[in-house]
């Protein structure tokens, strides 16, 4: 058997690499070098590990990296992020070999929200328009009209006529947060990101008397509770640009903690607490999913070019209409 044989064969069984990585090796010399060698983009997304997030071609919040996916030229599309964003980078780019360091790398909002039961609420509703979150399979944005991410969700809400009835999916808490913004009444999937739902908002006032002039700054999938005490609601992308143009000196951060590093690089003098969760090690919210990739599975998924993404070709085809409506408002 040849050592890629033998690498598909470990990754039928795991989901990833787990060929023992060469200790003496700098991994970071090692990626850039295959990158080159393979015409390959590295796209990160924020709340991947600091090591991650340094050496990406494009860091962003999951628009801004549907974006450079479908502006590459490269052939190879390394996805640091989970398994949806990979998916839609392959829809957008079927030509191109698209690859996620670990298959398991998921995302509760979208296994909240499964194909053939989401497709039985949609035939209840015929007439209504179906957004949805990016945070969902292949499967549901080919039950689509239009996709968003939190960082278009209300462009794209209000892009809608007036007297279409709307189903959103399938982020509870975004459908909430987005019928204030917009006033219009959805039928909102109850689904829900394990991650942002963590917070203690019990924790968080505690931490709030410790440091009073801090300011609280939430995700819209955080739930309704903290997002009324928040002063400012947004996409990752949202929150960077705010800390860096308001004024106070202090932040409550309450998203997945990975966002931390590209705060302290853009606002250097701030100081950045991470909002608690309910039970939690950190002091703070972690994606269990976003965590599986590692500089090692990295280096190894560009090394034998595995594990690839594939998407079946019908379901593609169908979730490319929404994704293209999506990326040409933006
Ligand atoms: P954004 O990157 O769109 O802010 O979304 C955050 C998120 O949870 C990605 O999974
Ligand atoms: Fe999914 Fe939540 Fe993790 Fe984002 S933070 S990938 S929504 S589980």
């Amino acid at each position: 058997m040849n050592t890629i044989e033998k690498a598909k064969k470990e990754l039928a069984a795991k989901g990833f690499l787990d060929i023992p990585v060469d200790a003496s090796l700098d991994l970071v010399e090692e990626i850039k070098k295959l990158k080159k060698e393979k015409n390959a983009v590295l796209l990160a997304h924020y709340y991947q590990t600091k090591d991650i997030q340094d050496i990406a071609d494009y860091l962003g919040d999951s628009l801004y990296l549907a974006q450079q996916a479908a502006r590459t030229k490269a052939d190879v599309i390394v996805f640091a992020g989970v398994h949806f964003m990979a998916e839609t980078a392959k829809i957008i780019n079927p030509g191109k070999k698209v690859l996620l360091p670990d298959l398991l790398a998921g995302c509760s909002l979208a296994e909240s929200c499964p194909a053939d039961r989401f497709a039985n609420f949609k035939s209840q509703h015929p007439d209504a328009v179906v957004v949805s979150y990016i945070n969902t399979s292949a499967a549901i944005k080919a039950l689509t009209d239009i996709v968003c991410t939190s960082s278009n969700a209300k462009k794209v809400i209000d892009s809608i006529p007036a007297d279409k009835q709307i189903i959103f999916a399938p982020d509870r808490n975004l459908g909430n947060y987005l019928q204030l913004q917009t006033g219009r009444d959805m039928l909102i999937w109850d689904g829900a990101c394990t991650v942002h739902e963590a917070f203690s908002l019990e924790k968080i006032e505690s931490l709030m008397e410790n440091y009073p002039a801090a300011k609280l700054i939430a995700h819209p999938e955080s739930r309704p509770v903290l997002i009324s005490r928040s002063d400012f609601v947004g996409s990752t992308s949202a929150l960077l640009r705010y800390v860096q143009e308001d004024d106070a000196k202090e932040y409550i951060v309450a998203t997945e903690v990975g966002i931390l590093h590209e705060m302290e690089r853009r606002a250097p003098s701030k100081k950045f607490i991470p909002a608690p969760a309910e039970t939690s090690e950190c002091a703070c919210s972690e994606c269990e999913y976003m965590k599986r990739n590692t500089m090692e599975k990295l280096y190894l998924c560009l090394k034998y070019e595995l594990p690839e993404i594939v998407v079946d070709e019908e379901i593609a085809r169908r979730a490319l209409v929404p994704i293209e409506r999506m990326l040409k408002l933006s």
